[in-house]
Order: C-alpha cells, then structure tokens, then sequence
C-alpha cells in the first residue's frame, strides 16, 4: 500500500476541489442549501451526497458528552464543524487524512477541541489510535477501496476504539432508480455482506439504509461488554 497516499492525493487531490464542485453545481442552476441526492449521483465518489450521511453517522453512534472522536478521511474537517455547530458535547477530535490539503483547510478552520493529522490510516494503522478514541467515525473514505483493503481498516480501526465505530458506504440495494448509474471511480458494496463481516467483529452491530433512499448505507459496531 506504498503508493496510496499518492493514489488518494491524485483522486481527490485538485486545488480547491470542493468549491469547484459547488461553483459548478451552482452554475448549473442547483440550490446547494436544497441539493437531492439525484442531483449529486455523477460526483459520489467525492461523497458530496454523503454529506447529511455523516452526520447522521456520528448521531447514530450516540456519542455522548465527554466523547473522544477520530475521523478517518476526514477531508475539510465537515463532521467535526457539524457536530460542533449541533453542539455534540466531544472531549477531543482527531481528524485523520491522507491529502495534507485537505489537513491545512481543516485546521485553518480552528474549531475549537479539535485537531487534524496527515497521514495514510492503511500505509500507518498505528495512526488510528490517536487521541486514544472512544468511537471512530468513518465517512465516504471507503468508497474507492477494494473490499479486502476496507474490511483490514474497519478491523483495525475497531480495535483501536474503545467503545466502537461507525462507518458508511455506498450499497449496492438502493432504490431501483439508481440502478444502472455509475459512481465510478467509487463503488458499491453489498450491505449484506458487510453486516456478516460486521457480526464477525462483534455481536453488536446496528444496520441502516434508511435514508438517501439506500443509496447509502451505515454501520455502527460497538464492543461486546463484557
Ligand atoms: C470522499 S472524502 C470524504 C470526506 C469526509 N469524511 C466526508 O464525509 O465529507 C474521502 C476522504 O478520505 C481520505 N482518505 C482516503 N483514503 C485514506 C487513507 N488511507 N488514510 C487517510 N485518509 C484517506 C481522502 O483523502 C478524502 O479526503
């Protein structure tokens, strides 16, 4: 996995990406503050759609006052500003992401209790104990990875979290109206698979697609207690 850094630096890696995204969907005659999720389907793999999926991510973990969170692929810092604008009560925040761009547009935010680390989670999985979390958010960084490659971070990145992780994909059980659409270069996943790694893990395990349609689909797994 040597290369990886490079391979999501070149994926993701455009100046200002982001804002040229919106500016074209702006031109295009899209209100950004109403965007649906058919509007977005050509850019998913930039996991603009799953904007509204993070944050239901994070909710869906129920973390609770005094909450150590690590984002991996934690691009501009937008689950961070959100659980912060929502007033999510978190003890600390490491933001995690391969793209040293991204790394410098989170931490010019300077939100408060939060800081941000370059670094490629799958090349160093020694990173995804940083800030000793108690739940692991991972949100649209899977997107692009084979299945043997996510399954390794999702294992690694829950043995590492004292309390669990919460993660979320494309599925490949959407409503009919997204067959036959690409999301190349991002994939789907077949959810069902994903639950039965998931219940390998541990015994406690949340599923839901109840949302975007099943365009996406989440994940939370938490520590058996013992
Ligand atoms: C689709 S973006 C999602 C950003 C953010 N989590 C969100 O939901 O808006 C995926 C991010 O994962 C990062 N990423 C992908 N593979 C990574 C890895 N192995 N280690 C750290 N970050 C990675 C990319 O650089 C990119 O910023």
């Amino acid at each position: 996995m040597a290369n990886y850094t490079e391979a999501v630096n070149e994926h993701y890696g455009r100046e200002n990406l982001g804002d040229r995204i919106f500016a074209a969907l702006e031109a295009a005659g899209l209100d950004l503050d109403n965007l649906e999720i058919d509007d977005l389907a050509p850019i998913e793999q930039f996991h603009i759609g799953g904007r509204d999926a993070t944050i239901r991510m994070a909710e869906y973990a129920g973390v609770q006052p005094g909450t150590r969170v690590l984002d991996v692929g934690c691009g501009r810092g937008d689950l961070a500003a959100r659980l912060l604008e929502r007033t999510v009560p978190i003890a600390g925040f490491v933001g995690i992401d391969a793209m040293p761009e991204m790394v410098e547009a989170a931490a010019k935010r300077d939100l408060p209790g939060c800081r941000f680390i370059a670094g490629d989670a799958i090349a160093n999985p020694d990173l995804l104990g940083t800030g000793k979390p108690d739940y692991t958010c991972i949100s649209g960084t899977l997107n692009t990875m084979d299945d043997r490659t996510a399954q390794k971070l999702v294992a690694d990145a829950f043995a590492a979290a004292s309390g669990g992780i919460v993660f979320n994909f494309l599925s490949s059980r959407p409503h009919a109206r997204f067959a036959g659409r690409t999301v190349a270069p991002a994939r789907r996943r077949d959810p069902v698979l994903w639950l039965d790694f998931a219940l390998g893990l541990s015994s406690r395990v949340a599923f839901t697609q109840a949302y975007l349609d099943g365009h996406d689909a989440t994940i939370l797994i938490q520590h058996d207690q013992q």
